[in-house]
């Protein structure tokens, strides 16, 4: 069986990698099950960027094709915030639990209409003789102001899709993927190695 090495340990990430690669047969491995300690400096200032530094790292340690994805919430009417330190939003030791309240306590007296939010997800996969592509995806909604629904991971309880009347903890990891920035990030990768037929011997 093929495998894939993804440059993360959020296991919420993982278990969507897992979910979309599966119809190609392909396994996924994380940094959780290489032993091999690597240490990722996030210096990045955008998604991108991050996707980048993740994917390039991990490929010169492992000597590997390595993907990575960088991702986070931006909020419109908090200046895009939490944007890239989305997973430290509420603090460098912070968890999905206390960034969502800390997103609330942000939006506490804001209308709905004004908590208008995006999901970015940038996906870089890199390959040990240099070869790189990034692709990103976007999801727009809405923070609700109590979270709702027990799936997904990170601020999934918290974003509200109205054409579907859910939140993504709400969806089945197959629905979301159908709609979240993730699913359309790996929508535009498999694009792109399909228009790249020698892609898979870099
Ligand atoms: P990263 O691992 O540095 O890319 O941080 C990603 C963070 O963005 C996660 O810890 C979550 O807080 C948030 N995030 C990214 N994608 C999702 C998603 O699909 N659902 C909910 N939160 C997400």
């Amino acid at each position: 069986m093929k495998t894939i090495i993804i440059a993360t340990n959020n296991k919420g990430k993982v278990r969507e990698f897992e979910q979309f690669f599966a119809k190609y047969a392909i396994k996924v491995k994380s940094l959780a099950d290489i032993r091999k300690k690597i240490r990722i400096e996030e210096t990045g200032s955008t998604f991108r960027e991050n996707a980048l530094i993740k994917a390039r790292t991990v490929c010169k340690a492992l000597k590997k094709p390595v993907l990575a994805d960088d991702s986070g919430l931006e909020v419109a009417i908090l200046n895009n915030q939490p944007g890239v330190y989305s997973a430290r939003y509420a603090g460098e030791n912070s968890n999905d639990y206390l960034n969502n309240q800390k997103l609330l306590y942000m939006l506490r007296g804001v209308p709905f209409k004004l908590r208008k939010a995006r999901f970015v997800c940038a996906l870089a996969l890199v390959y040990p003789k240099g070869k790189e592509i990034v692709v990103e995806g976007t999801c727009e909604g809405y923070i609700l102001e109590e979270m709702r629904g027990k799936n997904g991971f990170g601020y999934d309880p918290l974003f509200y899709v109205p054409a579907l009347n859910k939140t993504f903890a709400e969806l089945t990891e197959e629905e979301k993927m159908k709609i979240s920035h993730r699913g359309r990030a790996l929508e535009e990768l498999e694009k792109v190695l399909e228009n790249d037929e020698d892609s898979g011997r870099k």
